[in-house]
Order: structure tokens, then C-alpha cells, then sequence
């Protein structure tokens, strides 16, 4: 069952409920409207919090055990020094929900005082991340012992109108964000290609968008040779997915997102170590998280027009596989020396770079796992950004800052490109291990003709390695919030 949300003006005493979290400050005093609840469960609030039992610490949780009726259980969760955004709600109402699914509630009311629209939007991202799991490929316990997993969450506002759109927002982009998750987590063996135009066929029709559905002998009509070389490997059909959301006027340029969605990438020929290769089903997370954003803009109908272009492939040796040292040769006519095969994601998105010119994009803003030079330079706190547009790459960051997903501006300058200078082609794919992540933007950067162009490096952000606290290990979300957050800003202006 998907989980629904509300909003709802009521006294915290007046519930009848099995679960109410209240988040509170670092050091917090008993807010006035508890007065009432505090009395309910004999001063047990003001006494664990005069005892300093419970300090608002960041993450920090205490459950009060209520009576048969009313506030049946009472969770206090601590949102730490930090001032109120919708980040550090976000954070506080995950912690609360995993909560939730751990004590097998169903339902819970969530009680942040001093919530505004944005802490609002923040309290259902956070919520349904913190419910979020991916169950499928495991056999559930039998139903006697199963925890009822979160299914409705009621956030207590003074006034309900007032919270509505942020209500909207919210749930939009955990939509998104669960898509994006989903395609994240699922094995190489579920998550092929077809999956983007499954999914992207259900968005195109819910959300009455356009989609375009490319296979390899439409990318080979259109002489797509850098896509289509790390396809060679796989029997699977590469499939490149474009929708087209029009929301604003007939005349306006569209914001064009693109994404890298490698089902898997073993490296190709350039074989990856076995260790820890099964994270590499991770590496679509660009293209899930262009898919996500669109399910949020078709969702909140905003008045803009934005194209989300997808490309997907799986990176496999093979006796056709690309091999180091061929030139291949992109859409725009370009040529292309391989050095390593298991660079092949900047060879992906070289093609759809100069797909998305056929737009005329206001701006193209790609998200890819591209390299694992961003891991060790960034790790898991900053997506990086790339832009020789200095006004774009800010207004990139400032979505991701706002979305709880933080970007850092690296450089582009022209001196990194003396490193991908082929002898025998235009360029080459690699430009040796100093500087992994930039050499990767300045490839891409060969590739777009004539429109501000963002590149944004998931691969430290898009998947979390370990448990984070308030979400499991596994897919964040990230970069949903920051596509999503872009385009809303952009549909205001
Ligand atoms: N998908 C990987 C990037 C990656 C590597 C993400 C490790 C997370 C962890 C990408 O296709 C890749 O393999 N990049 C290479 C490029 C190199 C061969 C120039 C890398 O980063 O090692
Ligand atoms: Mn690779
Ligand atoms: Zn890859």
C-alpha cells in the first residue's frame, strides 16, 4: 500500500493515534502546546527533558509509552542545533519513520513546532524516505510476525491551507524519488533498458507527456557510434528514452535533463575487479533520477517546458565488445579514441548530448555516476558540478543546496584538456587517473553546441554505501530533489 499524507490544525492532546512524533531542538523547552499532552502522560515529557534524558540531539529518539487511547505512543526525535529547513526536517522525520516501521504502527502523526510550507515539504520527503525499502526479492516473514509497515502519515499545521502546495511538493518529488530508488536497487538481471521505457511509457501516459523511444538501429540511422559502441558488448537492446513535458508556451526552450543509465558497467574489456563490482548496478542512477524528476514535474503540472533524456546500456565484454584503441565516431561527427572501455559513460552521454540540441534547450543539466575519482575527491556530502557557465553552475547549485542535496563547483579550466588529446582521433576517453572527474566534464563538454550545459557527478551521492542514519544503505534519492527544485524555480520566473 502506498503511503498517504495529510495535513491537519488539532490539539496534539486531541489525537487518537498509535504513534505521534514530536521533533524538537537541541536542548529543547516544553513547547506550550504540549502543556496539555505533558498532563496526559503525568509531566513524563517535561520530566525526560528537565532530566535531560532526551537533548534534541541530531538523530537522537526517546519512546513515551502512552495508554490504551489517545497518544498511544509518544516519540520525541531531536533535530539538533541547526537551524529549522526542509533538510534538517527532512532528516528528523526519516528517523521518525523508520521508527515507525520498526514498531509496526501503520499510521503516525508528526508534530514539528514552528513548521513552515518548507519543513513542511521537507517533513513528507523525509517521511516516505524513511519508510522507503525495496522488498520484492525477499520472502516475507509469515503475517503473524510482520510489522505493519508505515501507510498513513498526518502532519499537525496551524493552518492546513497554507501548507497545501508544499504538501503537493513533497509528494511529488518522494514519487519521484521512490521511481528513482526502485530502478536504483534492483539488480542488473531486473533493471535492463527496457525498464527506462517501461517506466518512462507509464510517466508519458499518466502525466499526458510525449515519448521517444530509440533502439540501436534508430541510434545507428542517426550515427549515435559513441552510445552505440558500449552497447556492442550486450545482446540487450540499448534503448535511448526522451519525454517531453509541455507545460509552458509553444515558443519557450525547454529545460533539457539527461541522464546515465548503465543497468550495470563491468568495465567492458577494461574488466573491473571483482570486489565490490556489484555496486555497479547503481550506475543508472542519472537516468533513474532524470525519470524521477519528470514523474514529479508531470505530477505538479508545472507551467514550463522540460525534456528528460535518458540513455541506457549495460557495459559488458564480449567477443563484439569496443576494445582500447578504437576510434569510434559520435552523432556530431567527432572522433573518439577508446583507452579504457570502462569510461563509457561520458561515450553514452557524448550522444545524447548532441540528441538534445534538436530542443534548442534553454539549458541541459546532466546527472551521472561518471566517475570514481568524484568518491575519493567528494565522497559522499557533495555532488560536483561542472559548468564553463558560471550563472548556471549557481543556479544548479542553489537547487541542490535548497533540495538537501549540496553540490561543489569544480574547474573546467582549458589547461585539464592537454590530458584527452589523441594522436589518432579528436580526443580520447580517458585522461589518465589525475584529475578523473574533470577530464570526464571537458570530454562531455565536446559534445554541446550552443546552450549553458551542467554536469552534475553522482557517483559519491546517488547511492550510500552505508546505513546513513535516516535512510539505509542504498539509493538516496539524490538527484530527484535537485532536478525537481531547479525546474520549479525556473517555472516561477
Ligand atoms: N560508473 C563508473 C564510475 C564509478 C566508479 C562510480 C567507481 C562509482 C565508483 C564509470 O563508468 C567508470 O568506470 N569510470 C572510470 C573512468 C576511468 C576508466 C577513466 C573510473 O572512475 O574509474
Ligand atoms: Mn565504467
Ligand atoms: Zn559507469
Amino acid at each position: 500500500m502506498p503511503l498517504s499524507f495529510s495535513l491537519r490544525h488539532d490539539a496534539p492532546d486531541a489525537l487518537d493515534t498509535p504513534l505521534l512524533a514530536i521533533i524538537l531542538p537541541s536542548e529543547p523547552t516544553l513547547p506550550e502546546t504540549l502543556a496539555a499532552l505533558d498532563a496526559q502522560f503525568n509531566g513524563a515529557i517535561a520530566r525526560t527533558i528537565a532530566r535531560r534524558d532526551f537533548r534534541g540531539g541530531k538523530d537522537e529518539t526517546l519512546l513515551l509509552v502512552g495508554g490504551e487511547r489517545g497518544v498511544q505512543r509518544l516519540l520525541l526525535v531531536g533535530r539538533g542545533s541547526a537551524p529549522l529547513t526542509r533538510t534538517t526536517a527532512r532528516r528528523a522525520a526519516a528517523i521518525a519513520a523508520r521508527q515507525a516501521g520498526k514498531l509496526g504502527t501503520g499510521a503516525m502523526y508528526l508534530y514539528l513546532p514552528g513548521a513552515d510550507p518548507a519543513s513542511i515539504e521537507g517533513l513528507v520527503i523525509g517521511a516516505a524516505a524513511g519508510s522507503w525499502s525495496y522488498p520484492d526479492l525477499q520472502t516475507q516473514p509469515p503475517e503473524k510476525d510482520r510489522r505493519a509497515r508505515l501507510a498513513s502519515v498526518t502532519m499537525l499545521a496551524d493552518d492546513t491551507a497554507a501548507n497545501r502546495a508544499a504538501l503537493e511538493v513533497g509528494i511529488a518529488t518522494s514519487e519521484g524519488q521512490n521511481i528513482a530508488k526502485r530502478l536504483g536497487q534492483m539488480p542488473g538481471n531486473y533493471c535492463t533498458p527496457e525498464s527506462f521505457v517501461e517506466v518512462g511509457q507509464d510517466i508519458a501516459l499518466r502525466h499526458g507527456m510525449q515519448i521517444t523511444v530509440l533502439g540501436r538501429r534508430e541510434m545507428a540511422d542517426l550515427q549515435m557510434g559513441s552510445f552505440l559502441c558500449v552497447a556492442q558488448g550486450t545482446t540487450q537492446e540499448p534503448r535511448l528514452v526522451a519525454l517531453e513535458h509541455k507545460g509552458g508556451p509553444a515558443d519557450q526552450q525547454p529545460v533539457v535533463l539527461i541522464g546515465k543509465g548503465l543497468c550495470f558497467d563491468t568495465g567492458g574489456i577494461s574488466i573491473k575487479p571483482a570486489p565490490e563490482m556489484e555496486w555497479m548496478k547503481f550506475d543508472m542512477m542519472g537516468a533513474a533520477g532524470v525519470m524521477g524528476a519528470m514523474e514529479a514535474i508531470g505530477r505538479l503540472k508545472l507551467p514550463i517546458n522540460v525534456v528528460g533524456i535518458i540513455g541506457s546500456t549495460t557495459n559488458m565484454p564480449s567477443g563484439e565488445a569496443v576494445k582500447p584503441g578504437d576510434v569510434v565516431r559520435a552523432s556530431n561527427g567527432k572522433t573518439i579514441e577508446i583507452i579504457n572501455t570502462d569510461a563509457e559513460g561520458r561515450l553514452v552521454l557524448a550522444d545524447l548530448l548532441v540528441f538534445a540540441k534538436r530542443f534548442n534547450p534553454a539549458i541541459a543539466i546532466d546527472a551521472a555516476t561518471l566517475t570514481g575519482a568524484i568518491v575519493i575527491g567528494l565522497g559522499g556530502n557533495a555532488v560536483g558540478v561542472f559548468s564553463t557557465d558560471k550563472a548556471a553552475a549557481d543556479e544548479v547549485l542553489a537547487a541542490g543546496v535548497a533540495a538537501g542535496e549540496p553540490g561543489w563547483p569544480m574547474p573546467m579550466w582549458d589547461e585539464y584538456k592537454e590530458q584527452i588529446k589523441s594522436d589518432v582521433a579528436d580526443m580520447k576517453n580517458t585522461g589518465g587517473r589525475a584529475a578523473g572527474s574533470i577530464t570526464a566534464a571537458l570530454f562531455l563538454q565536446e559534445f554541446v553546441d550552443g546552450f549553458p550545459f551542467v554536469h552534475l557527478d553522482v557517483a559519491g551521492t546517488a547511492y550510500s554505501q552505508s546505513d546513513l542514519g535516516w535512510i539505509p544503505k542504498g539509493p538516496t534519492g539524490t538527484p530527484v530533489g535537485t532536478f525537481v527544485e531547479f525546474v520549479r524555480v525556473r517555472a516561477q520566473q
